[in-house]
């Protein structure tokens, strides 16, 4: 009885469409609109989209169905969640689930910095737009003030949605958001393409020169698509478990997963043309030996330089941009949030609203020390989560998944969404696959 009360009484994500639009929301970030086509750019372009690709399906999408089913099984945070996989590694999975919660809440401390300059880039494209384009300078220009209050005011947007729940927050926001950032990229995509130069672009994106294929580019395009479906640090976790029962897990994830690879594609689609257009209009791309200039700032730098040159469109197509941006980050920063508030109310047994607040405040607290200390802190901050922490800690997980966890158990819990699932190849080849396959890739990027 008591645990039917509990169970009954805790959130879940009202419709498939819903859990998907989030899942996806929190997948589908500045690591696609951002991260992919700039690393694309720099690393030979239609190569690194081509192992991206394999690596999305090859280690990605098995572990995100790992993740999610953990989370379903558990039907509570991350810490109680990987202690309900594995009852008698209690101390393990209390290290593994606040080791979880410390990386996403730093990650989440430099993310909406990046945002916060996105929101500063939308701000002064729309002030362009109203023709108050000598009031805009301050948005856009490095500076420790504009940082701190552009992030102060994206995590306080985050903090507003996690605090309505999972239903009334993070669902509502991520079903109307989400289409409306297919929308926009659709309609950018289409006009992009009636500009010059852009046909030079599709075809650095599309056309493979396999010269272009190193060990490194193996090793980026793994950790992108790693930190590009939200793996390895309990978010997935956490989204899972509020899953409904009857939701067939694998076929979910695979929508995720080609939604987010979609997106990543449809941003290279426009980015990689952009760049030529702006080369066209006389804009400064590559360095006389051929590499990308700027890798880290194309966003910030090439793409405003191409929009000036468009007149008045271009403050039009630049304000879409960034909105588009924004919405992705916003939908990601939400699922991060929500990873340390789903322990805190759980664990400490405090309201959301408090959990919210208490949290939120640390982490502005943390992206304003980055913030001061940007040169010392931010590229260390970004290094350790992303490249070290995520990793790692996605690595237990597929251990506790692939070794420890009970394989009945794993079966029965997918069966619920899936009757027939032991008969299909997907449970022929997932668990080994889980077990050995994907721990040796890891560890080869890790070690790479
Ligand atoms: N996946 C998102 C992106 O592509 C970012 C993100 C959301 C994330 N939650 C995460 C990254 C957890 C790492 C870990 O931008």
């Amino acid at each position: 009885m008591v645990t039917l009360m509990a169970s009954s009484s805790r959130s879940q994500f009202s419709s498939r469409f819903g859990f998907i639009m989030a899942a996806a929301g929190s997948a589908v970030g500045l690591g696609n609109v951002w991260g992919f086509p700039t690393q694309a750019a720099s690393n030979g372009g239609a190569v690194f989209l081509f192992v991206y690709l394999i690596m999305v399906f090859l280690l990605a999408f098995p572990m995100l169905v790992a993740e999610l089913t953990i989370g379903r099984y558990g039907q509570s945070n991350a810490i109680r969640s990987f202690r309900s996989a594995w009852p008698k590694g209690k101390a393990f999975a209390i290290v593994l689930g606040i080791g979880g919660l410390i990386v996403v809440s730093l990650i989440l401390s430099f993310y909406s910095i990046v945002a916060g300059w996105l929101m500063g880039s939308f701000a002064d494209s729309s002030l362009n737009l109203v023709g108050l384009a000598d009031k805009s300078h301050w948005l856009t220009t490095f500076g420790t003030e504009r940082n701190l209050v552009l992030m102060v005011i994206f995590m306080l947007l985050t903090m507003h949605v996690v605090r309505s729940g999972v239903a009334d927050g993070i669902e509502k926001w991520s079903t109307r958001l989400m289409p409306l950032l297919f929308v926009l990229f659709g309609l950018l995509t289409v006009y992009i393409f009636t500009q010059d130069g852009s046909l030079e672009g599709l075809k650095m994106y599309l056309v493979p020169d396999f010269s272009h294929l190193t060990p490194e580019l193996v090793v980026s395009a793994m950790g992108q698509a790693f930190f590009s479906l939200s793996l390895g640090v309990c978010v997935m976790t956490t989204y899972g478990s509020y899953l409904q029962k009857d939701t067939n897990i694998p076929k979910t994830a695979a929508q995720v997963a080609l939604i987010d690879t979609g997106v990543a594609f449809i941003a290279g689609l426009v980015v990689l043309p952009a760049m030529f257009v702006a080369k066209h209009h006389g804009v400064q791309i590559f360095s006389d030996s051929g590499t990308l200039l700027n890798s880290d700032t194309l966003v910030f730098t090439v793409l405003p330089a191409l929009f000036d040159t468009m007149g008045e469109m271009g403050a039009v197509v630049g304000a879409v941009f960034f909105l588009l941006m924004i919405i992705a980050a916003l939908t990601s920063s939400i699922s991060m949030l929500e990873v340390p508030v789903s322990c805190a109310t759980e664990e400490l047994k405090i309201s959301r609203n408090k959990a919210v607040l208490l949290i939120g405040g640390v982490v502005i607290i943390a992206s304003a020390a980055i913030v001061t200390n940007f040169n010392l802190l931010f590229g260390f901050v970004v290094n350790f989560t992303t490249v070290y922490s995520q990793p790692i800690i996605a690595l237990l997980i597929t251990l506790i998944v692939g070794w420890i966890w009970n394989r009945n158990q794993i079966l029965t819990e997918l069966k619920q969404g899936y009757p027939e699932i032991e008969k299909s190849l997907f449970w022929k080849i997932w668990p080994t696959y889980v077990r050995v396959v994907c721990p040796i890739l890891m560890l080869l990027v890790f070690f790479a």
